[in-house]
């Protein structure tokens, strides 16, 4: 579905859109000064009556000042309306308070993203993430994220368990459904996917794949669940191409994984992952697509992310249109035998893929 072929505002609504892209950082700024001080709960409190900013002021502990500058800009932020000295909040505001997706955006973008993405357009230069130096000295942020501060590394597992969570139960019912018993999951993170399948599944064996640091994690967790014999660890650097993957399993299985890689590193995994399956192997993918979203937030939200991806995680990767993802997924010789949209509240596709019985020369 493609929310942006048109160009609908009339020149004095693109106007004041263009003020809110210059204004960005001071609005979202604003946005979070208010969530954390109190003020938009206690404007919400209020109801539609609303709340004038002297009371606000003295119910927060906030100078009148300070009520008075956020309580302002929340006007034009479409925050709060103002009727005869009252402010009350708008539908915006209650999602900047309550909505799940609002919030692990917002904590995502201010913990870990908001001072590294100053560094941008150094990294659309240097095609590395630059941004990345503001936590320290790596690579990339996946072998830094199990030594982030430990707010950082929330708002970031926050954030990418807020897409997996919803999608998970749904498209666990499809992956079991297959009957597989030995699945392979590379980026397996913190054992979340693997876990619920072999709990649901009582015959059926994940080894996961993933980066050292994030496997010492996911192996306590799965050692305290007594699930050690039926979860196996394959610590590994995919980018490595020296590294072929465990034979003798039924699929492999990759969620929110392959947007961590350029076109030509997903093609090197894929090929990868043709030689470790068998004729009869599945390969089961699950990602974000932003031209698969039906609802506009959810596309603009995944255009948005790309951005941490270039100048935070690695500098050469997103959230891609599916149709560039697809042509890296034929390069490596699968063909794609079914495609599920729509999957969950973010809005996940599951690509199905089969070897086609062409050869590749991996
Ligand atoms: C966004 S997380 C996906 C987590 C999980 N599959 C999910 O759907 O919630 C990406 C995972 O890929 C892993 N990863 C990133 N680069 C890697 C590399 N070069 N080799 C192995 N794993 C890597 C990260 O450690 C992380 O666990």
């Amino acid at each position: 579905m493609n929310h942006f072929s048109k160009d609908t505002r009339t020149a004095i609504e693109a106007k004041e859109e263009a003020q809110k892209i210059a204004f960005g950082p001071v609005i979202f700024q604003a946005a979070q000064a208010m969530r954390k001080n109190g003020l938009l709960q206690v404007i919400r409190d209020a109801g539609k009556l609303g709340i004038t900013i002297a009371e606000a002021a003295e119910k927060t502990g906030l100078s009148e000042y300070g009520a008075r500058v956020l309580m302002e800009a929340s006007l034009g932020m479409g925050v709060c309306t103002l009727n005869e000295g009252k402010y009350a909040i708008t539908k915006t505001g209650f999602f900047l308070l309550y909505d799940d997706l609002t919030i692990a955006n917002i904590d995502f973008i201010d913990d870990v993203c908001y001072n590294g993405l100053a560094y941008l357009q150094e990294s659309i230069e240097t095609g590395k993430p630059e941004g990345l130096k503001v936590f320290g000295n790596w690579a990339t942020i996946y072998e830094g994220l199990s030594s982030l501060p430990p707010h950082v590394q929330k708002s970031w597992f926050s954030f990418d368990h807020h897409f997996s969570d919803g999608s998970f139960p749904i498209v666990r019912k499809i992956v079991l459904g297959m009957g597989i018993k030995k699945l392979i999951d590379i980026g397996g993170n913190t054992g979340k996917w693997a876990i619920s399948c072999v709990q649901q599944s009582p015959d059926m064996e994940v080894t996961m794949m993933d980066l050292p640091g994030q496997l010492r994690m996911a192996e306590k967790k799965v050692t305290e669940l007594g699930l050690s014999d039926r979860i196996h660890f394959h610590p590994v650097n995919i980018l490595d191409e020296k590294e072929q993957f465990p034979g003798g399993h039924d699929a492999i299985w990759m969620s929110q994984f392959l947007d961590c890689f350029s076109e030509a590193e997903i093609t090197s995994i894929l090929k990868r992952c043709y030689q470790a399956l068998g004729d009869d192997g599945r390969l089961l993918i699950l990602e974000n697509f932003w031209d698969c979203q039906k609802f506009a937030a959810a596309a603009f939200s995944i255009q948005m992310t790309s951005l941490y991806f270039t100048a935070l995680a690695n500098g050469n990767s997103q959230l891609y249109d599916s149709e560039v993802f697809k042509k890296a997924v034929f390069a490596a010789g699968f063909i794609i035998e079914k495609q599920i949209d729509y999957i969950g509240e973010a809005g996940h596709t599951l690509l199905v893929c089969r070897k086609s019985m062409a050869e590749t020369n991996a």
